[in-house]
Formats: structure tokens, C-alpha cells, sequence
């Protein structure tokens, strides 16, 4: 060995990553001619991979090559503007430059010492999020991976509380109410903490599905005279299916009156409340104990970077805080220190990528995006409303609608939902446009979403255009 590292010489990284931004700047310069759903079968990746590894060092230029010929076409572009399925998730160019160099830098911020600077930049970026959504001060913010993970920590923190709360504390009596359309990551939260699936006490919704705050308080008032212990109430704004809201004022009152710990799940929706005419959205989270908002879904930070606000991170640090003797530091009583609040010791610089975002844009151009994917969004649903064969199954608060086509009246409820389903899949295998679904109600219902950061005018257009096309055949056929 000479005196030179093990690593690849640096004039070779130069060379590579210059071409590197060349092709990720081609890879979206074209990105919208490529099929936006992965037109592939399963296993066809793998099988033309092989199954060991090489003992001998390649020339990048064969993993280039590989990566044109075998990674792409089994990519399901989240980039591409006709990605309308479920929550869009679309890197925008200066969060990418950010996450490149969180990679780059590679500091892992799990104590202060460790990373000052990526901590002092989370509470900085945190704080200019946190003024972006209009709330209070006392709210401490952490980031995490994902939303899942976020609303495992704020439920985490809610048994915490009710450790103190109930003298009889019992984890198999514990109960979290929801409602029936919250995300399943609620129901993996309560089990990953050790309660059992039975916890989860779904709550009804009205015609708008969202939470009936009636059947809340009846609810709760029925299993504390049955001896359970009512901990944890979780709010959704912007639930998965139809983005209803649930009304998180009267519920957070009912929560007080119950002394519940409030979690607010706006994943998705969050995001929006940086539009001062879309705020009321989250009136009342200001009485929340956490709220998670993911601006990886919709504020165009590539994944993954959730945030989970606070107004009791002391709580989240008693349920979470371990610090052996190799962790301790002399500045402790100073400083933040991330690994205290959530189990896991290593950070990624995940900050950063937010940081160039908002630096960026500015909030008044993520705003501006954000009200048109709005506008969009009630552009397509007039679209639908107008047109005899289709009907919209759910009311559209921000940019997803949630749609189905009637071809004729005399098609049972079956059938319709089997030829929306048909409908849907032939949209989907024309590689053109990317939609999902859910059911509501018992319906199948289509499910369009416009989040994406390069999705305009002309996708929605050319969206409608084929959405009709693949009905018109349908029915022919
Ligand atoms: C309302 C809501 N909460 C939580 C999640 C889970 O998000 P993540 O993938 O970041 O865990 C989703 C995903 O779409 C969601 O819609």
C-alpha cells in the first residue's frame, strides 16, 4: 500500500460526480417521456442482476450503464408530474442539492458535540417551520424519518403520561381513539409499544369523514366506566383517503376535559397551513400535546424528513432518555442533545435539505405553489361535477378528489367497482398518468392527488383528457 487512502482517488469523484448532476439534470429533463408507473413484472429487476457480488473492483461507468439499462425501467417515477396517486412525494432541485450534501457531510448529529452544527441548523430550520405554520412558540420540533415513526414517539409520550396519570396504570387497559379513517400507522404505532391492536378504538365519521365529536366523548365516557384508560386521543388533518378534517377544536376540548394526551396527524396536509387562507385547517392544534407534518410529502423535500412538533418535549425525553457513560458530555445542561427524544442514536443531516428549500423559494414561493396545486385541484373537481358519467364521492378541502364514473344506471354497486377498478388499472398500465384508489362507503372510489412540484396546468388537463378516453373505450368495449 502507498500513502494514499483506500478510497477512490479524488480527481476520479470530481469526474464521476459532475457526470452524476448531468445525468440527474437529463434523468428530469426527460423525466416526463418515461411510462410514470414501472412498466415491469415482478422479479424482472432481479433476475438480471447477479446474485453475488464481484470480488473485484468495477469501473463505475458498468454500474452507469446498469443503472440506464436494469434500475430505470423498474422505476415508479415519484418525480413525474402525472404521479397523482396517493400523497405525492417530488424532490425539488435545491432540497436534492441539500440531501447530496447530508450525505457528503455525513455528520451524524446523535449528541451536540457530535454535530453542532446539524443540530443548531434543525432548531433554526424547526423554529422557521414552525412561524411558517402559525404555531406557538412553545412548540419544540424533532425531526424524524417519517410520519409512522413520528406518531409512534407522540403515542410513545402519551403512555409516558398516563404513567403518572393513572395509579392503577395498566398497559392492556390503555385505549387511543381515532377515527375511522386515520392511517394504519396509528394501529403499528399502539402495537410496536407493546398494546394490544384492541386498543385502538375506532371513532365514526359524519358525511364528510370526519371524526363525530359526540361519539368521541360517548366513546371515551363508556370505557372509563368499563375500567379502561382513556390516554390518547389522535386528530387527522388531512386523512389518507379523501384529505377530510377532523374537527380538532371541540376534539382537543373533549381531550382536555378528559385529560388526554392530543396528537394531530397532518402528514400531508400540514404542509398547506404555510397559506394564510388555508391555515383554519389547523385551528385548535395550538392545545395539542404533538403534531406530526411531513414536508416530505408536501412541500418538496425529497424523502424522508418528518417533523414532530411539541408542546411537551420533557415528557417525550422521560419516555425516551438513556445516556451511558460513553454518550455523556460536559455541555449536556446546555445544549439539545436529539438522541434524548426518540430511540434512535444516529442523525442524518436531514435538516439541510429544508434549509436550501425555504432559503430557496422563500415562503411566499412555496406558498404560491402550493395555492396553485389548490386551484388545480378545484379545476378538476368542477371538471368532474360537470360531467354526467362521473361523480365526486367525497368533498375536496385541498387537492385530492376522490371520484368514480357511472357508465349507466344499471349497474349494481358491484359492478360499478369492478369497472372503476378496470378503469383505473387501464390508466395506469398506459404508463401516462399514475392514479390510486380507496373505498368509501363501500365504493370504489379513484383518487387523484396534485402535490407534485412539477405538476401544472396541462397535466391536469392532459389528465382529464385520458381519464375520459379510457372510459369512452371502456364502455365500448
Ligand atoms: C395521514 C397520514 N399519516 C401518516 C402517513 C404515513 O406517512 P409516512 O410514510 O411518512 O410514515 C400517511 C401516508 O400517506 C398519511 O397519509
Amino acid at each position: 500500500m502507498n500513502n494514499k487512502n483506500y478510497d477512490m482517488p479524488i480527481d476520479e469523484f470530481r469526474k464521476h460526480g459532475h457526470e452524476l448532476i448531468d445525468w440527474i439534470a437529463d434523468y428530469f429533463e426527460t423525466v416526463e417521456e418515461k411510462p410514470v408507473l414501472a412498466q415491469i413484472n415482478p422479479g424482472d429487476v432481479k433476475s438480471k442482476l447477479p446474485a453475488n457480488p464481484p470480488q473485484n473492483g468495477e469501473d463505475l461507468k458498468n454500474v452507469f450503464a446498469d443503472l440506464d439499462n436494469i434500475i430505470m425501467p423498474g422505476m415508479t417515477h415519484w418525480n413525474h408530474p402525472n404521479f397523482m396517486s396517493y400523497f405525492n412525494s417530488t424532490a425539488s432541485f435545491p432540497a436534492i442539492l441539500g440531501d447530496f450534501l447530508s450525505s457528503a457531510l455525513n455528520t451524524n448529529a446523535m449528541i451536540w458535540k457530535t454535530g453542532p452544527a446539524s443540530t443548531e441548523l434543525e432548531e433554526v430550520v424547526i423554529n422557521w417551520f414552525r412561524q411558517m405554520l402559525q404555531l406557538p412558540e412553545k412548540f419544540f420540533g424533532i425531526i424524524y424519518d417519517l410520519a409512522s415513526v413520528s406518531s409512534m414517539h407522540a403515542i410513545a409520550a402519551a403512555r409516558e403520561q398516563a404513567k403518572t396519570n393513572f395509579a392503577n396504570f395498566d398497559i392492556t387497559k390503555l385505549r387511543l381513539y381515532c377515527s375511522e379513517h386515520a392511517h394504519s400507522s396509528i394501529e403499528k404505532s399502539v402495537i410496536t409499544l407493546g398494546l394490544p391492536l384492541e386498543a385502538v378504538v375506532k371513532i365514526k365519521c359524519d358525511d364528510q369523514f370526519r371524526m363525530i365529536p359526540s361519539e368521541l366523548d360517548e366513546a371515551i365516557r363508556n370505557d372509563i366506566e368499563n375500567n379502561y384508560q382513556p390516554f390518547c386521543v389522535v386528530a387527522t388533518v388531512g386523512t389518507t383517503s379523501t384529505t377530510s378534517i377532523d374537527p380538532v377544536d371541540r376534539i382537543s376540548q373533549i381531550s382536555k376535559k378528559y385529560n388526554l394526551w392530543l396528537h394531530v396527524d397532518a402528514a400531508h396536509a400540514g404542509s398547506a397551513a404555510i397559506v394564510p387562507e388555508v391555515r383554519p385547517i389547523l385551528s385548535g392544534v395550538e392545545d395539542a400535546d404533538t403534531m406530526v407534518v411531513n414536508p416530505h410529502k408536501w412541500l418538496f423535500v425529497p424523502i424522508d424528513l418528518s417533523v414532530l412538533f411539541t408542546s411537551k418535549p420533557e415528557v417525550i425525553k422521560r419516555a425516551f432518555s438513556i445516556v451511558p457513560e460513553y454518550l455523556k458530555t460536559d455541555e449536556e445542561s446546555k445544549v439539545i442533545n436529539y438522541m434524548d427524544y426518540g430511540i434512535q442514536l444516529g442523525r442524518k443531516f436531514r435538516s439541510l435539505k429544508l434549509w436550501f428549500l425555504i432559503r430557496y423559494f422563500g415562503v411566499q414561493g412555496l406558498q404560491n405553489i402550493i395555492r396553485e396545486h389548490l386551484r388545480l385541484g378545484e379545476l378538476f373537481a368542477d371538471l368532474i361535477d360537470r360531467h354526467s358519467n362521473f361523480e365526486r364521492l367525497a368533498p375536496t378541502p385541498l387537492s385530492t378528489i376522490c371520484f368514480r364514473t357511472l357508465p349507466n344506471n344499471k349497474m349494481s354497486e358491484d359492478d360499478l367497482n369492478d369497472f372503476n377498478k378496470n378503469l383505473m388499472d387501464e390508466i395506469n398500465n398506459s404508463g401516462k398518468l399514475f392514479l390510486s384508489h380507496t373505498k368509501l362507503n363501500g365504493k370504489f372510489a379513484i383518487r387523484l392527488t396534485i402535490s407534485g412540484i412539477r405538476t401544472t396546468e396541462k397535466n391536469v388537463l392532459d389528465a382529464w383528457e385520458l381519464i375520459q378516453e379510457k372510459f369512452n373505450s371502456l364502455i365500448k368495449n
